[in-house]
């Protein structure tokens, strides 16, 4: 099974971070939304990961999504967010399923987080993501991984 994670982590590399950490365990491509080609045909499962602005995964992986994620796919999400109460996979989920991807799991945590009045108190989640959260992107995965194949 072929597995790529399309990213875009631009604030502080918080999502990147969970990323790597999947690389390092598991046989997977990363691709940077910001630097790679995207060719996604080939891959049996992709993960979209972001950092969240605005209520959304970022502008650049949202449109990435629109124009290059092929039919049908598995998809996973990842997102890393200053505030992890809202659902923010609202409108990427609504192109997955407009694409007839299903999505088979979704794994969030907080993300260290300057924009805005944060900046002026140091910022939002500093420590964040943790060691433990970065362990628990990894898990994910590979619970993921392990129920599919
Ligand atoms: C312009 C901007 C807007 C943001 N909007 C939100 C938001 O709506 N909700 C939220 O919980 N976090 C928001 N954040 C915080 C980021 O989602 C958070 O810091 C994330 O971990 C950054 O990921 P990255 O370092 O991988 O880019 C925003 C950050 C920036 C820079």
């Amino acid at each position: 099974m072929k597995t790529a994670i399309l990213y875009e982590s631009w604030h502080h590399g918080n999502t990147k971070k969970l990323c790597e950490a999947i690389k390092k365990e598991q046989d997977i491509t990363l691709l940077n939304v910001k630097e790679d080609d995207i060719a996604l045909e080939e891959y049996d499962l992709i993960g979209i990961a972001s950092g969240v602005a605005f209520g959304k995964f970022y502008k650049e992986i949202e449109q990435a999504v629109r124009e290059k994620m092929p039919e049908g796919k598995k998809v996973f999400l990842i997102y890393t967010c200053g505030n992890p109460g809202p659902d923010f996979t609202k409108s990427i989920r609504k192109t997955l399923s407009s694409k007839n991807c299903d999505v088979l799991g979704v794994y969030r945590c907080k993300g260290y987080d300057t924009y805005g009045p944060f900046k002026l108190v140091g910022g939002l989640n500093k420590e964040h993501p943790t060691p433990e959260e970065i362990r628990g992107a990894v898990d994910f995965y590979n619970e993921l991984i392990g129920k599919w194949s």
